[in-house]
């Protein structure tokens, strides 16, 4: 969601802003802007539309200087337009503010600049932030920002520079995320690290109500109440490389095709074969807390509550733990019982989601303890959780969440591991989770393999307006997170569903053009499953099934046949996820969406 990148060096600003704007694309947007600052003026260049339209209208334009701000705009106040675009300059042009988050004060505030004489050009909230600050400078640019915050209410990520003090670009956080890469006689700011990995891998992340300056060559962090703070930048270990295409045509085919190395990666280093043991380092909470928990509470939105569900079904397996999982943006508002011997488990690829943050933050206050699974390093739930579990899959730039969910399963069956080796399974038994684990990387190539026939299948499916997906036990959170990939990037309308559930209701939308995708697994489920599939075969609806390797059984109802490898069965989704993201891959790139930027979404949801 809106992306920020800001410059101050000796270099030309222009191109650093607009490639940083490429690399966060992938946070969703619909309209981009930059303002650089040269000669006593602030120069800037709006579109409405991408990053490509951006960069042919400032290739017409003469604009220079080595400070600027720039960024990509996911609307929420006011429409999509190039007036509406960001950066928002005051009246008279000599501030201009780059926004990410939400003023919720706007309108109070809008109403008094604007009785002050200040003159409004735009619908967006982000303006009043430029008045504001003009109103307040008088002499120095970041006491003029802090005596602004100190006025709005509501998140907020900024970049801000002015003509009037030129020398410096100001930056400040409240709920949506800022970190400042340090480089060599130049300096950055960015709402993600992506933007800045080609320059700089020395990180300074802010923390709520905290304001930097950077110069060519200083970094000043104080907070809202003008206290200095000393923060060391810290090393990112991803690389530049990592969040290339590398030859894909899109991130989500490469991040598909990644999943035998970052699912090792997951798990690397933190499984014992010889004692059936689970080590995670960062886990920060007491073995004897986890030994006497009460009760485990996983919170997520999207496809990381996906992954949660699979969550419950493995730790209640493996620890006998009661464990509920609560979508995050429910959790946040209802008034859910948290005792003190609870342990909240927060889930989210981005570290940043404002539901699951929020959700985790209300869980601490009460009392519980909470642990992040996140995979963006140094995120927010990353650093306020009271320990985590990073799942290490490596930058994810396309929109819909792959790779995030299988190392999310991966590393909640390590932690699964953990708990039922603290609390009830044995030696042996942890073994054999340990070494089905590491099997699981070959056995998702054997998957990958079968590109070309996942591929035929989804041609001939493309055109398909529906689709229902249907599994149980362990595989139905699987469905659900099936249909969301399909939804999510090629705009079908998909449903998953327990199977079982199907003859409550969706067993009415079954007919010729109805493709239904069962995944039937030779699990405790198998016998049930293959009932189910042939109430859907006798009202002639379109069977694709995910079964496993061996099973000729299947085919004689189902149309297409995807086989897996054999695992033990709280291992499936991960291998029984993967063809179902190849299958909603294939199908959106026939059917010419935009895999990567599916519209109206963006990849780190950081409003609520
Ligand atoms: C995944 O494909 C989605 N785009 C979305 O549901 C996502 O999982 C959700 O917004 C949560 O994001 P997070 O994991 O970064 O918190």
């Amino acid at each position: 969601m809106c992306g920020i990148i800001a410059y101050i060096g000796d270099k030309q600003a222009t191109p650093i802003l607009v490639e940083g704007l490429r690399r966060l694309e992938y946070r969703g947007y619909d309209s981009a802007g930059i303002a650089v600052y040269e000669d006593g003026n602030i120069q800037t260049i709006k579109v409405a539309g991408k990053i490509k339209e951006l960069a042919r209208t400032v290739d017409k334009t003469t604009i220079s200087g080595s400070v600027g701000i720039a960024h990509t705009r996911w609307a929420t106040h006011g429409a999509p337009t190039e007036k509406n675009a960001h950066p928002h300059l005051d009246t008279d042009e000599t501030i201009a503010v780059v926004h990410n988050g939400i003023i919720e004060n706007f309108y109070t505030l809008r109403d008094r600049l604007k009785a002050e004489g200040f003159v409004f050009r735009s619908d967006s909230d982000t303006e009043v932030l430029s008045h504001l600050i003009r109103h307040y400078y008088s002499g120095n640019l970041e006491d003029a920002v802090q005596k602004a915050l100190l006025e709005v209410e509501g998140t907020y990520g900024i970049a801000v520079i002015s003509s009037l003090d030129p020398g410096k670009i100001v930056g400040a956080r409240n709920g949506s995320p800022l970190v400042v890469g340090v480089g060599k006689g130049e300096n950055f700011i960015a709402s993600d690290v992506t933007a800045l990995l080609e320059h700089t891998r020395q990180m300074i992340y802010l923390d709520d109500r905290e304001l930097v300056v950077i110069s060519r060559d200083k970094v000043h962090v104080k907070n809202l109440e003008n206290v200095a703070i000393d923060r060391q930048p810290e090393e990112v270990l991803w690389d530049a490389a990592a969040a290339e295409k590398d030859g894909y045509a899109h991130y989500m085919q490469k991040e598909i095709f990644e999943q035998t190395r970052t699912i090792r990666d997951s798990f690397s280093g933190r499984v014992i074969e010889e004692s059936g043991m689970a080590h995670l380092g960062g886990l920060n909470i007491p073995m004897e807390y986890l030994q006497d928990l009460n009760r485990i509470i996983i919170t997520a939105c999207g496809t990381s509550w996906h992954a949660a569900l699979v969550g419950e079904y493995m730790i209640e397996e493996f620890a006998r733990i009661p464990v509920e999982v609560e979508y995050a943006s429910e959790f946040r508002y209802r008034n859910p019982v948290i005792q003190s011997n609870d342990l909240v488990v927060v889930i989210s690829q981005s570290g940043e989601t404002a539901d699951t943050l929020a959700a985790m933050r209300r869980a601490q206050k009460a009392g519980a303890r909470a642990i992040g699974i996140c995979n963006v390093v140094g995120s927010t739930i990353a650093r306020e959780a009271d320990g985590g579990i990073y799942t290490h899959a490596g930058p994810e730039i396309g929109v819909a969440s792959t790779k995030a969910f299988t190392s999310q399963l991966t590393v909640l069956t390590i932690l699964s591991l953990l708990l039922g080796r603290l609390r009830r399974m044995s030696r042996d038994e942890g073994r054999r989770v340990i070494q089905a684990l590491k099997r699981i990387p070959e056995q998702v190539q054997t998957i990958l393999d079968q590109a070309d026939m996942i591929r035929e299948i989804a041609l001939r499916y493309h055109k398909h307006n529906n689709a229902l997906y249907l599994g149980r036990g362990y595989n139905f959170p699987v469905a659900l997170e099936g249909a969301l990939k399909l939804k999510e990037i090629s705009y079908i309308h998909a449903e998953g569903y327990p199977a079982a559930e199907m003859k409550h209701g969706p067993i009415a939308l079954i007919d010729r053009n109805m493709p239904v995708i069962f995944i039937a697994l030779r699990d405790s489920a198998y016998d049930k499953v293959i009932n189910n599939i042939q109430q859907v075969d006798s009202r002639k609806g379109r069977i694709i099934a995910l079964a496993t390797e061996g099973d000729e059984v299947i085919k004689q109802w189902a149309e297409h046949v995807i086989y897996l490898p054999a695992t033990i069965e709280p291992l499936t989704p991960i291998l029984s996820s993967i063809p179902l993201q190849m299958l909603a891959y294939y199908i959106a790139v026939e059917r010419g969406c935009d895999v990567d930027q599916p519209r109206n979404l963006a990849k780190s949801v950081t409003v609520e």
